[in-house]
């Protein structure tokens, strides 16, 4: 594994030793003292074309507790903006003696192409509605620590399925690590290739919450959608938003969980977010130790912690 582009050519025992290692970097999340001395001397670009919160910043302080350098870098201010292709930009900062490069771009594939021109790791933050492995991670991550295990669950993964590349990420995880997966959302936004993914498609949100484990709701990605796919978001929280109602189609200890960020009021109700079925930012919490377990493993050349 010298680069982290997607799930889908990772086995399940590669993905549990990742799992394993995020596991016990949490321990150095709790401590007073976050930072050890890992990855002292190595050197991370954070290459982002897309905006970002929990990504960006979780990829920046699981570098910086791990004790490497990192540097942000996007097209606002940088040569981009003078028309410097990405590839480019890519090229000129792995010269910059860069151990390895984290990056986020609107378009599917980037991630896999800078990884055939570079001989550096190249982590994909999320490309298109490809995928976005460390989201995947820290969401079986979550629910393993929720659950006790993720092997014989049932997840229902509901709302904009279509642009989702966390969507993509999660069903190459839990497939592959013994789950099973109902997906749901309006008939325009769910793809018909899904079913050979090895997971259930339905248009009804109710069945496919049915028996459900944990629901990962879906933020309606309106900045993808061509005009006219949804009517209203009235109406797509009338037949697809998470609420206290629909909720009780899933089982009753079903946790609740969201990449982020949120359409409060839309694809999840606040009374929902905020309630203790969510685990949402116990996700978030967890997406920084999947990445310092990312981060060791491409750039520290480790096995273990
Ligand atoms: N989940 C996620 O990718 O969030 P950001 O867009 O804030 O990074």
């Amino acid at each position: 594994m010298r680069d982290l582009v997607t799930l889908e050519n990772l086995s399940a025992q590669e993905m549990v030793n990742l799992l394993d290692l995020a596991q016990n970097m949490t321990e150095i999340l709790d401590r007073p003292l976050k930072k050890v001395p890992t990855l002292r001397g190595k050197a991370v670009v954070n290459l982002f074309f897309e905006p970002s919160t929990r990504t960006r910043n979780s990829f920046e302080l699981a570098g910086k507790y791990l004790g490497a350098d990192v540097i942000n870098v996007q097209p606002s201010g940088s040569s981009v903006e003078k028309g410097e292709t990405l590839w480019d930009t890519a090229l000129n900062l792995s010269e910059m003696a860069v151990d390895g490069i984290v990056v986020r771009h609107q378009v599917s594939g980037v991630p896999q192409q800078l990884a055939e021109i570079l001989d550096i790791p190249i982590i994909n933050a999320g490309d298109g509605s490809h995928e976005h492995p460390t989201q995947g991670l820290l969401d079986v991550l979550t629910l393993r620590q929720a659950k006790g295990r993720v092997d014989g669950l049932k997840v229902a993964i509901v709302g904009d399925v279509l642009h989702s590349r966390v969507a993509r990420s999660d069903i190459w995880a839990l497939i592959a690590l013994g789950a099973r997966v109902s997906v749901a959302g309006p008939p325009n936004l769910l793809p018909d290739t899904f079913e050979d993914l090895g997971v259930e498609v339905t248009t009804d949100l109710c069945e496919a919450l049915q028996d459900a484990d944990a629901v990962q709701v879906l933020r309606l990605q309106k900045e993808r959608q061509s005009t006219g796919e949804i009517p209203s978001l009235w109406e797509y929280r009338l037949r697809w938003g998470l609420t206290k109602t629909s909720l009780k189609c899933a089982k009753p200890d079903a946790i609740v969980l969201h990449p982020g960020p949120q359409n409060r009021g839309v694809e999840i109700d606040s009374d929902i977010l905020d309630s203790p079925r969510a685990w949402i930012l116990q996700q978030v919490k967890n997406g920084v130790a999947v990445r310092m377990a990312v981060l060791f493993r491409l750039l520290g050349g480790g096995q273990d912690e």
